[in-house]
């Protein structure tokens, strides 16, 4: 794409100097205006937060990433990059630099703690000072890593327990979801499904209130609520939310999981609308990281950095994840 652009700007320089080929000059100049306002990086590459294992997983190492969190990635078009636990500031300064977006998958690390909670708000400072740079780096945040951006844009943990384990739940939209970034595009009978169908994981014991979000100034005054829920308790929580002036997104419930997870116990919808929810939010999240040109400063940096160099291991017997990767090794 780039070596196509500069082909093009010599050849508006060249006839330029022509006054027969002015009208030449103003059409690549229209060809170019319209290439340049949708320029798209084809060869994406999304970084994954590995966390810090626990439970039954630390034995297997000292940290991982649920296999289907990449098959979601690669499923929509972008490869994949694991972010260990275990590296310097300034070689996740690097790679931030390297990739094209981030995703903080869910799971069970500490919010404040964790070696995940640290890299998160890491990579989100470096990400609002890009964007407020002029580079579109988005950041996406499932279950936990939902959490983890309301108490990093708040300061605050506002969590509050409910009842929302293993439950597939229809979304309650807020008037602002049609126009939002993240669902403007989507079909309309997919936007209907989605309302009345139950296509949306809930797999979390801890929630955000839609009082506690209401309360909170850094969270309002940074996020819009794009849907709810309602606990069994008739505490209504915040589902999904996107950021007002960042490409910053957030889903407490999983669409990775209708497409690659099959666990029996945690009431997945197999639909095919559920199978076209995991597609259209991956798609949406893969067309935010082709927004921005950042890449490895070479050929074998990028290839020794995709998770093709690791191998995910079967967990289905002990975990609710069918695979995952394991990152950082004891
Ligand atoms: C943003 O721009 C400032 C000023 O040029 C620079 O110091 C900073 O490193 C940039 N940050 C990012 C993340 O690009
Ligand atoms: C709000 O957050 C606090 C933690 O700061 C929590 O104790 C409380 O239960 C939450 N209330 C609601 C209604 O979510
Ligand atoms: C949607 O909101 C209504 C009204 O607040 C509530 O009764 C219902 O349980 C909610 N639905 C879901 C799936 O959370
Ligand atoms: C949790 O919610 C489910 C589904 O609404 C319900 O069947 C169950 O009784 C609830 N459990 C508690 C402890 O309220």
């Amino acid at each position: 794409m780039r070596a196509e652009w500069e082909v093009v700007t010599l050849r508006m320089v060249i006839p330029c100097s022509h006054s027969y080929a002015v009208v030449l000059c103003v059409s690549l100049s229209l060809f170019w205006e319209q290439l340049s306002s949708s320029p798209l990086n084809q060869r994406p590459i999304i970084g994954i937060l590995a966390q810090d294992a626990s439970y039954g997983f630390a034995k297997l190492g000292k940290s991982y990433i649920a296999a289907s969190y990449v098959k979601y990635i690669e499923s929509a078009g972008a490869r994949v990059v694991p972010i260990s636990i275990g590296l310097t500031e300034d070689q996740y300064k690097k790679l931030f630099y390297s990739i094209n977006g981030l995703l903080l998958p869910g799971g069970g690390a500490n919010l404040e703690t964790s070696q995940y909670s640290k890299n998160a708000l890491l990579f989100y400072k470096l990400a609002l000072q890009a964007n407020d740079n002029g580079t579109h780096f988005p950041i996406w945040g499932t279950c936990l890593g939902f959490e983890e951006l309301t108490v990093i844009t708040s300061g605050k943990k506002l969590l509050i327990h409910t009842n929302t384990s293993k439950m597939s739940l229809p979304l309650n939209f807020t008037k602002d979801a049609k126009d939002s970034r993240m669902f403007k595009d989507f079909p309309e009978d997919l936007m209907k499904a989605l309302a009345v169908e139950p296509l949306s994981l809930n797999s979390h014991r801890w929630s955000l209130s839609v009082k506690n979000f209401t309360n909170n100034a850094e969270l309002r005054n940074f996020y819009k609520i794009l849907s709810t829920n309602m606990d069994s308790q008739g505490i209504e929580f915040v589902s999904t939310i996107e950021a007002l002036n960042y490409p910053i997104y957030g889903v407490q419930w999983h669409p990775e999981k209708n497409s690659f997870e099959w666990n029996r116990k945690q009431n997945i919808a197999h639909t095919p609308n559920a199978v076209k929810v995991t597609s259209y939010m991956a798609e949406f999240f893969v067309n935010e990281a082709q927004k921005n040109w950042h890449q490895f400063s070479s050929k074998t940096e990028e290839t020794n950095a995709l998770i093709y160099n690791y191998v995910p291991i079967y967990t289905g017997n002990i975990c609710s994840f069918e695979q995952i990767y394991i990152i950082d090794g004891n």
